[in-house]
């Protein structure tokens, strides 16, 4: 009696022929003299699939709905096992995709990697740079706070300044004329199936060249004896011969380039895990349409475009908001197209060199103007540094307390100034406190914020905050806590 056949290696290669698949994929030799540069590439899509898993775990927790969103993500934040890591994750992974997918296209502009043979995979990059702008912008809206109603208002405005079809395309993003509740389940859709399916086809797309094209060979090599242009009759056939010679003796994809992506990508997500854990993701008071006050910020990678708009004169500022971001997408585009010479290394190309110095330098410049301008205090009044609770609290604090309370130097005269509070309560006093006013002092003018005003999560929030008001900043007070409760007898209205 013969025993069935087990599935082993012999079982699948009659299959798949998985010996070819493994030579193609992971033996595929590599140029020598790759640098570290070069794990930048593999980072992102290590980002990306981080951003795939929390994303999908966060839909199962958020209602795209305007009703619902602020309190499902306040849910998910305090009663959800990790959650507010797990949002935190996607939050600060959304950030990195951005620096990392930015730092690998310089890599691979200051290496002239976009030359030929590749002008193909840098205008498929130059997509996927788009898209993941376009994932920030539209996860931006989702937790339906302030910042999210507000920024995405600015936002699909810039967009319905462009002549002629900005009308429409701003109504296409909201969904109408105003910003809302279609407005909210367009970007849920377009975040969750729409993008992803994009992504998803372009990152194929990229991968299956770089496969089929192998990584570019050092700048220094592919230079030496090239003939001038890259269209030239005789340049592919020099590009054969030196990738040929690169290669030879050089490293191989399995294990020696994997084992140095895996470094790069397990130290990049232990970086965002780290800033989820000690920093969580923003959430600031829900989305109120009739706050015109709120003064909106957009995501970090979009604030030099926003200075930029900032600083040009009114008249002008539809045709920079159209004409700069136009012509710099047109340029990526383009570039592999215009830029013909065979020179790789940025030190010999001085007009590129002299572009990326511009763009880079230009927009830290303006990142950095508007950083100072708006950063909004993540301490209170008295130096304390805030933790994400207490800044909740404050913003809370200065929605419903702030008219009757002074902190620091602002608010209103009608209650007593709260500027040390921190000294002469603590948190589960006046959490009572604000919870019913009267049952320690009947006589109160201040009203009861229990439920339904606020819920008891918002009322420990502002106690958390409130215990860090200890004085004018540079003060040290003594502290001085000795909390009395009312009799448990008193009767509670
Ligand atoms: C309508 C005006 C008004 C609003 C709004 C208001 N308060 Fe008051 N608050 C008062 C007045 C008046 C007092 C003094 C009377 C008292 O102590 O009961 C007071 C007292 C207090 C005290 C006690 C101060 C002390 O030194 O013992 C705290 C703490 C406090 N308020 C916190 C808050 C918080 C937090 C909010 C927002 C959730 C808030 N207040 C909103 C008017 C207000």
């Amino acid at each position: 009696m013969t025993s069935a056949p087990r599935p082993g290696s012999g079982w699948w290669q009659r299959r798949l022929d998985i010996a070819s698949l493994r030579r193609s994929m992971l033996d595929r030799e590599m140029p020598s003299g790759l640098t570290w540069w070069h794990t930048l590439g593999s980072a992102t899509l290590t980002v990306f699939l981080l951003q795939a898993v929390t994303g999908a775990v966060l839909a199962m927790y958020y209602a795209p709905s305007p009703d619902h969103a602020y309190e499902s993500i306040r849910y998910l934040e305090g009663q959800v096992h990790l959650g507010r890591v797990l949002r935190g994750v996607h939050n600060w992974g959304a950030s990195a995709m951005v620096v990392l997918a930015l730092l690998h296209m310089v890599r691979v502009f200051s290496f002239g990697a976009y030359k030929y043979p590749r002008e193909a995979n840098w205008v498929v990059g130059v997509g996927l740079l788009g898209l993941v702008m376009a994932f920030g912008f539209t996860g931006y809206l989702l937790p339906w706070d302030q910042r999210a109603y507000w920024a995405t208002q600015v936002g699909t405005s810039i967009a319905g300044t462009v002549p002629g079809v900005g009308g429409a395309v701003a109504v296409l993003l909201r969904g109408g004329t105003q910003l809302g509740a279609e407005t909210l389940t367009r970007f849920y859709a377009l975040h969750v199936l729409w993008l992803p399916a994009a992504i998803i086809g372009l990152i194929g797309l990229h991968l299956v060249m770089i496969v089929r094209q192998g990584i570019a060979a050092p700048p220094r090599v592919l230079e030496e004896a090239a003939p001038a242009r890259t269209d030239a009759d005789d340049y592919a056939a020099h590009y054969d011969k030196t990738v040929g010679r690169a290669k030879r003796g050089g490293p191989r994809f399995w294990p020696d380039i994997i084992a140095k992506d895996a470094v790069v990508s397990l130290l990049t997500v232990a970086v965002i895990v780290g800033l989820a854990m000690v920093e969580g993701a923003p959430l600031e008071a829900p989305a109120d349409p009739t706050d015109t006050s709120y003064v909106p910020l957009p995501e970090w990678y979009f604030l030099p475009f926003y200075q930029l708009l900032k600083l040009v004169p009114g008249s002008m500022e539809s045709t920079v908001a159209v004409g700069i971001p136009a012509f710099l997408a047109l340029t990526l585009l383009g570039l592999p197209f215009f830029d013909r010479s065979s020179r790789r290394h940025l030190r010999g190309r001085p007009l590129a060199l002299a572009g990326l110095v511009a763009v880079l330098g230009g927009s830290a410049l303006l990142l950095g103007a508007a950083l100072g301008e708006i950063a909004p205090p993540s301490e209170s009044p008295s130096g304390v540094a805030l933790s994400s609770v207490e800044r909740a609290g404050r913003a809370t604090f200065q929605r419903q307390c702030a008219g009757c309370h002074v902190v620091g130097d602002e608010g209103g005269e009608e209650g007593p100034e709260l500027t040390d509070i921190g000294t002469r309560h603590g948190s589960a006093w006046l959490h009572s406190f604000i919870e019913n006013p009267q049952r320690f002092h009947p006589e109160s003018e201040m009203s009861s914020f229990g439920p339904p005003t606020l819920s008891h999560q918002e009322i420990e929030e502002v106690a958390r905050y409130l215990t860090t008001l200890r004085g004018p900043r540079g003060q040290t007070l003594p502290m001085a806590i000795a909390d009395t409760f009312p009799e448990p007898s008193t009767p509670v209205r």
